[in-house]
């Protein structure tokens, strides 16, 4: 079984960004999440990491991602600890890599949500045990895993789609990038000039694309990147940490509001997609949100499933 395989190559390594997995380990571990899936439904355990704790470290809010996490790892036979950044010893001046040092003592691996992407790479140089990236202000790479997880599901199929993605070039958007690069998809960014993709991550992304023949596109057209598309997403305008700039941010992106009028340049089979927390009335309508083209909730739920595959394959 490929998943099988994905246990010898991908045991004790970090999740940082999809960047550094190729498009077979990606494959890995989407057949895994799937077949984590189906086995649950069916309702087959799986307690593979039986004994083994998840240090979780948040520094910024979360739902999905605290919740999928701690679920998953108890549905795998583990256990989740959940350490806020404010009650740990980090607040008070500990560094990042004493902090990797000692939870490297006590736990099978270091799940973080932070603000500094190289916060988390230091950690991880740091730590012995694998550390999971739960979202940087550069990048989601479990969110870009799952979103493979539900196009798949829901197309049958990612290399030659076309994924439209309207708004701000964040996080997600990076992270959406690397995913469709590395799966041959077609990814049309529609943003505000200066707000459009870091240029450092393009140049990953183009890069990664040149073998699996993935075409990107980055523009500030919202319809033109719609045109066609078999999926469109998007995301927060202001982001965790963006706050003070939200009224500003409000007006800037007014136009890239996905609504039914921008929606329906997209194809009639098109499903619309966003990692969510939405912010309805802004980045997306509730008409949208709760419309029949809309895989959101589903989309939710595949953070468990594909959150499980990194668990059960690194750890
Ligand atoms: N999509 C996502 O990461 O959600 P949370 O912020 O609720 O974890
Ligand atoms: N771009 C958003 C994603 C939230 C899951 C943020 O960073 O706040």
């Amino acid at each position: 079984m490929a998943s099988q395989v994905g246990v010898k190559t991908l045991k004790g390594r970090d999740f940082l960004s999809l960047h550094d997995f190729s498009p077979e380990e990606i494959r890995i571990l989407l057949k895994t999440a799937e077949d984590l899936k189906t086995r649950l439904r069916a309702g087959e355990p799986c307690r593979v990491l039986a004994g083994k704790t998840l240090g979780m470290i948040f520094h910024k809010p979360s739902t999905r991602t605290r919740v999928s996490f701690e679920v998953g790892m108890v549905q795998l036979g583990g256990h989740a600890l959940m350490l806020r950044g404010d009650e740990l010893q980090l607040r008070r001046g500990e560094t990042i890599a004493d902090t990797a040092r000692v939870l490297s003592r006590f736990v099978d691996g270091v799940m973080i949500r932070t603000f500094s992407h190289q916060d988390v790479v230091e950690l991880a140089e740091h730590a012995s045990v694998p550390v999971i990236n739960g979202l940087t202000d550069l990048l989601h790479p479990c969110q870009g895993l799952t979103d493979l997880l539900t196009i798949e599901e829901k197309k049958g199929r990612l290399a030659g789609l076309k994924l439209a993605y309207v708004g701000d070039g964040n996080n997600v958007c990076h992270s959406l990038l690397f995913a469709a690069a590395k799966t041959g998809m077609h990814i049309a960014v529609a943003a505000p000039d200066g707000y459009q993709p870091r240029p450092e991550i393009l140049e990953l992304a183009r890069g990664d694309a040149r073998s699996t023949g993935a075409r990107i596109e980055v523009g500030t057209d919202p319809v033109a990147a719609v045109a066609g598309a078999d999926v469109v997403y998007t995301d927060a305008w202001a982001s965790m940490g963006q706050e003070a700039e939200h009224e500003q941010r409000v007006k800037v992106f007014a136009p890239y509001q996905v609504n039914a009028a921008l929606l329906a340049h997209a194809r009639a089979d098109a499903i619309f997609m966003h990692d969510l927390p939405a912010h309805r009335g802004e980045e997306v309508t509730d008409e949208v949100m709760d419309g029949p083209q809309s895989v959101v909730f589903d989309q939710a739920e595949n953070r468990l499933h594909a959150q499980k595959a990194i668990l059960a394959l690194l750890l």
